[in-house]
């Protein structure tokens, strides 16, 4: 029988509690119950989850954590940290958390000790980190690299940004960081306008060393660098590289001595913990990115040992499920009260699209039940005056997870308690709602004539019981941001078991990478039969536009 949740018995007493639980209000459940909150909050890492605000009792998060045990959750965990193939459909291990294996567990990928092999990469890492630092690798002059370009995209790009961004207090003195990632040339020519060649580092981050906006970004920089008045044989002192592909790399001009492996058992959008993350340690320093991968590394631990009632991803998981598959939410907000985390809804959409944007279960059978949601969000408060009147008034359940640390890097005045005064306020809001006889009241206070409240009260009912997740942490150090990365990826697991997917493959992505290539193709030549007919017409409107139809 392939596997269906929605046959098991968990998923049948939750729905039939989903028709008892639908009349209830959170506000009532608050004021029936003064310990609410601590009932429902749990700790991790530096992170503290209030899950309060959520539609659930106590019965419905029994009812989650037996549906995460008869989904068999316990045991896909272990096999994940053991290294089973569960990536089935690429035949690989998944083991980003071998990457900040901090406690040294002994893992193996068919009989290699990995462990080993993560840790003489790291110390590759940390010995060219010092190399620049000390000047001993420099450029072509003799001068210290300053400015490290990262030249890379999807999970060779979001994941290691955020982590820059995140962690932009602790950059060393002196460095600078910037990426390149989009095939738009303006990207290109915009990050190289600013450059110094003989003080500029390239990093070419590529898994495989074949995406074509990383290899196109490559070549224009590489051609930059020429420009200015180096010399092929001074490419290897400013362009190094991560990747699997040695040859594709060491072809480009990079030495092979300053290539940086990287595994198939690390998907892209789990990698920043890798030599994908070259560019962050040299610019926060060596330990300061073993903080980081310490902070994940506690998540794992956390994660792999900790009972599901006070385990922070399965928590955040099961959440997910109940609103995507009972209540049929479609989309799932992250909003960071934190400009530092600005950048976090990015990474967070591959790490969670790429990832449980399936339709087949593992052994190809379709599913009849929904999978991963959409991602979106941005920081508050700047969301409160575009999105979030949707949240509020919407016809659409969107659960929005805010995040927030509650001391600020950069304390300016009363900014932060604004800030945090902001981000309860509209957890509130959401929550309480405003009912129609609040309105009313509200208007009557104004003077307002009968007539005029009965027209203006319907718009300004707000219906609360709209669930949020709260997470907090102390500040935003290395550790923290560490541990809250690996909180979301584990979270996606979490789903992707119960939804009974292959989180770590990524089969449609690779068709309009196809296609784009034979567009391509068609763009020079003009030749366009075959296409249908609005493909053809923009394809001749492009090749006039850019003199392309007179040759
Ligand atoms: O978007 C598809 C993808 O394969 C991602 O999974 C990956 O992070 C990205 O392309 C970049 O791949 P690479 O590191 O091989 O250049």
């Amino acid at each position: 029988m392939p596997y269906n949740p929605t046959q098991l018995d968990t998923w049948k007493i939750l729905t039939a509690h989903k028709k008892e639980h639908d009349a209830i209000h959170m506000r009532d459940l608050f004021k029936a119950d003064p310990d609410r909150a601590q009932t429902f909050s749990a700790s991790a890492s530096g992170i503290d989850l209030d899950y309060s605000k959520n539609r659930i009792n106590v019965h419905t998060m029994a009812h989650l954590m037996a549906l995460a045990r008869e989904a068999k959750l316990p045991e896909a965990i272990e096999g994940m940290f053991r290294g089973d193939i569960i990536n089935r459909s690429e035949g690989r291990a998944v083991l980003h958390t071998a990457l900040r294996n901090r406690s040294q567990r002994l893992i193996s990928v068919e009989g290699e000790d990995i462990t080993a092999t993560v840790n003489a990469t790291l110390d590759k890492m940390k010995g060219f980190a010092e190399q620049v630092q000390s000047g001993k690798f420099a450029g072509y002059t003799g001068k210290k690299l300053r400015t490290i370009v990262n030249i890379g995209i999807g999970g060779s790009f979001l994941g290691p940004k955020v982590v820059s961004d995140a962690l932009k207090p602790y950059w060393q003195d002196g460095y600078d960081l910037k990426y390149i990632a989009n095939i738009d040339g303006t990207d290109v020519t915009e990050v190289c306008k600013d450059l110094d060649p003989e003080t500029t580092l390239f990093i070419v981050a590529s898994k495989s060393f074949s995406t074509l906006e990383t290899l196109k970004n490559a070549e224009a920089a590489r051609a930059w660098f020429f420009e200015q008045g180096g010399k092929p044989d001074q490419v290897k002192h400013h362009f190094v590289a991560v990747s699997t592909n040695i040859k594709a790399a060491t072809e480009f001009g990079i030495d092979e001595a300053n290539l940086f492996p990287m595994w198939d058992w690390v998907g892209g959008r789990y990698s920043l913990w890798s030599a994908i993350g070259l560019a962050q340690a040299l610019v926060l320093g060596f330990d300061t990115f073993e903080q980081l991968l310490s902070g994940a590394h506690a998540m794992d631990e956390h994660f792999r040992t900790t009972g599901f009632e006070h385990n922070l991803p399965v928590i955040l998981g099961m959440l997910g499920v109940w609103y995507h598959n009972f209540f049929d939410a479609e989309s799932h907000a992250v909003l960071s009260y934190d400009e530092y985390l600005k950048d976090l809804p990015n990474h967070l959409q591959q790490v969670d699209m790429e990832s449980n944007g399936k339709a087949v279960t593992h052994d190809g059978s379709p599913v009849s039940w929904q999978t991963g949601p959409v991602i979106w969000g941005g920081t508050g408060t700047n969301g409160q005056h575009a999105y979030h009147q949707l949240l509020h008034q919407g016809t659409r359940l969107i659960p929005a997870d805010f995040i927030m640390p509650l001391q600020s890097h950069n304390p300016v005045a009363d900014h932060h308690q604004w800030l945090f005064a902001n981000f309860l306020g509209q957890q509130q809001a959401l929550l309480e709602g405003k009912t129609e006889a609040e309105v009313r009241a509200e208007l009557s206070a104004k003077g307002l004539s009968e007539t005029d409240i009965d027209e203006l009260a319907p718009h300004k009912v707000i219906p609360g019981n709209r669930p949020s997740n709260t997470l907090t942490f102390e500040k935003g150090t290395p550790e923290v941001i560490g541990a809250l990365i690996a909180l979301y990826e584990h979270k996606v697991f979490v789903q992707g078991v119960i939804w009974g997917v292959n989180s770590f493959d990524q089969w449609g992505v690779e068709l309009g990478k196809l296609l784009g290539n034979s567009v391509f193709e068609a763009l020079s030549s003009g030749a366009t039969e075959g296409y249908d007919s609005s493909t053809a017409q923009l394809i001749a409107r492009f090749r006039d536009a850019n003199g392309l139809s007179q040759s």
